[in-house]
């Protein structure tokens, strides 16, 4: 039976109060991840120790119970073990080498599996660790936002490189992303093998892309992914996360075949609502209204509570949490989602 929260509103459930996590929930706005993350070295040593990686990823649950724990790993792991040297610079974010056509020819996936075993670890022992109620998420980056990095080198404003390499390139790009999407649908399925309940797909740059693009490079990839994880594990629950897809958000879960469909916070609440007749929801509240706090949070919890609590939805943030989030606030947002504001 089950009986995990966020898996029955994955599920198609009404739930009162909905289940509740936050993207990045595990990260720099806690000092108990500030501190195992100086202890661990590089960013990635962290990744890839499933001691330390099973801590930060338990911390965001101690301290505020959320409905879901998310595994502690980074989307940039699957261009790790390609050994495109990936690292992340202090106050800079991701960089690494940049692909170019003539490398992706060269580009090996089969190191992937003794490169990611560590982090494969660290699902298992999570399911071991956590609450029976608590769901875990496993996840992977779309093949089209792990290519922006690999493209680029490292993130940019808009993601051009990535887009001018697919209007010059696209056979290139379809290999690319067909590679990708073939070592993350097999990470995937390794992950829920483990013990993940389900696993989220972050298209974090789908909404930099033109319809023509969308299609072929997000939904096209995401869904080679679905169906093979699909074939492995049928009943497999996977949540879309396309960011900034906007109008063709139903397209994408009717054609990736997803089951819930994250929401940024730009996407109205009138259209969530039609979304959610297909399936559940998942999101949007604005991270900075997570900053503000006060009336700003408490209006932007109550907008989504109101127009979405009628159908099967997972409360969450439109994107992921930032290191300036107060902690005070956080706990503000669970109160009221929950139901015991005063
Ligand atoms: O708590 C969780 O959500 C689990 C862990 C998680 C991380 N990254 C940890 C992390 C998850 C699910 C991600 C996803 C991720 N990583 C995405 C998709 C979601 C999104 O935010 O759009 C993307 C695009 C990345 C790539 C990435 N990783 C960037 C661009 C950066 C630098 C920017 C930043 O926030 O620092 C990272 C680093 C990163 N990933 C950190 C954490 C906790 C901070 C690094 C540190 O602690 O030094």
């Amino acid at each position: 039976m089950q009986t995990r929260r966020l898996i029955r509103a994955i599920d198609g459930e009404t739930l009162d109060p909905p289940p509740v996590w936050l993207m990045r929930q595990a990260g720099r706005y806690l000092p108990e991840y500030r501190q195992t993350r100086a202890a661990a070295g590089s960013f990635l040593e962290l990744c890839y120790n499933p001691d330390l990686a099973t801590e930060v990823t338990l911390q965001p649950i101690r301290r505020f119970g959320f409905d879901a724990a998310i595994l502690f790993s980074d989307i940039l792991v699957i261009p790790d073990a390609l050994d495109r040297n990936v690292h992340f610079v202090t106050g800079e974010g991701p960089r690494m080498d940049p692909l170019t056509v003539a490398d992706i020819d060269r580009l090996d996936p089969t190191r992937a599996e003794t490169h990611l075993a560590p982090v494969i670890a660290t699902v298992a022992r999570l399911r071991e660790a956590l609450p029976q109620e608590t769901a875990l998420i496993g996840f992977c980056g779309a093949p089209f936002t792990v290519a922006t990095y690999m493209i680029a080198g490292r993130g940019t404003p808009d993601q051009a490189p990535a887009r001018l390499f697919a209007y010059r390139e696209p056979q290139a790009m379809d290999q690319l992303l067909a590679l990708l999407a073939d070592m993350s649908a097999e990470y995937l399925i390794r992950q829920l093998r483990a013990g993940a309940d389900c696993v989220q797909i972050f298209d974090s740059w789908a909404g930099i892309l033109d319809e023509a693009s969308f299609r072929r490079f997000s939904i096209g990839p995401t869904r080679r992914i679905v169906d093979r994880v699909r074939q492995a594990v049928p009943d497999a629950r996977i949540i879309g996360f396309a960011k900034g897809a906007g109008s063709m958000l139903s397209a994408y879960r009717a054609e990736t075949g997803v089951n819930m469909i994250g929401l940024d916070w730009s996407v109205p609440l009138t259209q969530a609502r039609m979304l959610q007749k297909d399936g559940a929801v998942q999101g949007n509240l604005d991270p900075l209204r997570l900053i503000a706090g006060g009336a700003a949070l408490d209006e932007g919890v109550d907008a989504i509570l109101s127009e979405l609590k009628a159908g099967p939805l997972v409360f969450n943030l439109g994107h992921g949490i930032t290191p300036d989030a107060p902690i005070a606030h956080v706990e503000a947002l669970l109160r009221r989602v929950r139901g015991q504001a005063s």
